[in-house]
């Protein structure tokens, strides 16, 4: 299959997966669904306030590459900051437009692929793409493109799955599948595979997170038991030794 072949399966994908709508129960676009959305995310991640500074970009140019509905970036727009959000599906760049338009926010939407943007190098301050990498055709295209459209000392924060992390492990236990395998490119890096991503970056701080919260998302005797002793037993364990098995590799990069 071609590039632009798989590109477009990617963006048809997602025009009919939208992340996270499995758990809302109000009418999609409507002002509860995005809530619903919002509430969902800082408390599955809650590390997300904690690591990222979304109060701290108040006057600069920020760009986010698979923005999907535009949970992240309507808060960095809040904290002041002059928002640009891309995304392959246009499904989710209109709910980005109407989650926008709710929060009387301003953004530049886009339907756009990451791995060739339009706009021209040294642009942005700060680019953001929270679990896209791994959804892309080519993430080592997206990378460069993401460090060409920074300006020199911009910094980048991405995350990407960790291939040595417990949910992939519990994954292979317990046969129970991932959110979105079934996308046509799910890929997971380890922390090695990251840091060759990173090389054009003149630093970088790669932070393992999101360790196990109870699931929403799954029902019957393996949710049950996850949620009422996986858990328990893996937050017994020194934060020391779990630390680099988090699920999401959160990464801070420089320019
Ligand atoms: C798991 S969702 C994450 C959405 C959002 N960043 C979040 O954290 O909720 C992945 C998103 O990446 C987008 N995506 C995948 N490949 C892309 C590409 N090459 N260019 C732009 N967006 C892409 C998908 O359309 C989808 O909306």
């Amino acid at each position: 299959m071609s590039q632009a072949d798989l590109i477009a399966r990617i963006a048809a994908y997602w025009d009919e997966h939208i992340h996270d709508l499995s758990i809302t129960t109000y009418p999609v676009g409507t002002p509860g669904f995005f809530r619903q959305l919002n509430e969902y995310r800082y408390d599955k991640l809650k590390y997300l306030p904690r690591l990222v500074d979304f109060n701290g970009y108040k006057g600069k140019n920020l760009l986010e590459v698979g923005c999907g509905v535009g949970i992240d970036l309507v808060r960095f727009a809040r904290g002041g900051a002059n928002v640009t959000g891309i995304d392959l599906s246009k499904t989710a760049i209109d709910l980005a437009c109407k989650n926008f338009e709710q929060s009387e926010q301003n953004a530049d939407l886009r339907v756009m692929n990451g791995e060739s943007m339009k706009f021209a190098d040294n642009t942005f301050d700060l680019v953001y793409a929270h679990g896209v990498l791994q959804y892309t055709a080519d993430a080592q295209k997206m990378i460069v493109e993401i460090h060409r459209v920074l300006k020199p000392g911009g910094e980048a924060i991405m995350m990407v799955y960790n291939k040595q992390s417990w949910l992939n492990l519990m994954r292979k236990v317990t046969k129970v599948p991932l959110e979105h395998e079934d996308a046509p490119v799910l890929r997971k890096f380890s922390i090695r595979e990251l840091i060759q991503l990173l090389q054009l970056f003149q630093d970088y701080r790669i932070v393992p997170e999101r360790f196990p919260v109870k699931t929403r998302l799954h029902f019957g005797w393996k949710a049950f038991l996850f949620n009422n002793v996986f858990i328990g037993a893996f937050n017994l364990m020194p934060v020391s030794w779990i630390r680099r098995f988090g699920w999401h590799l959160l990464t801070f990069a420089v320019k």
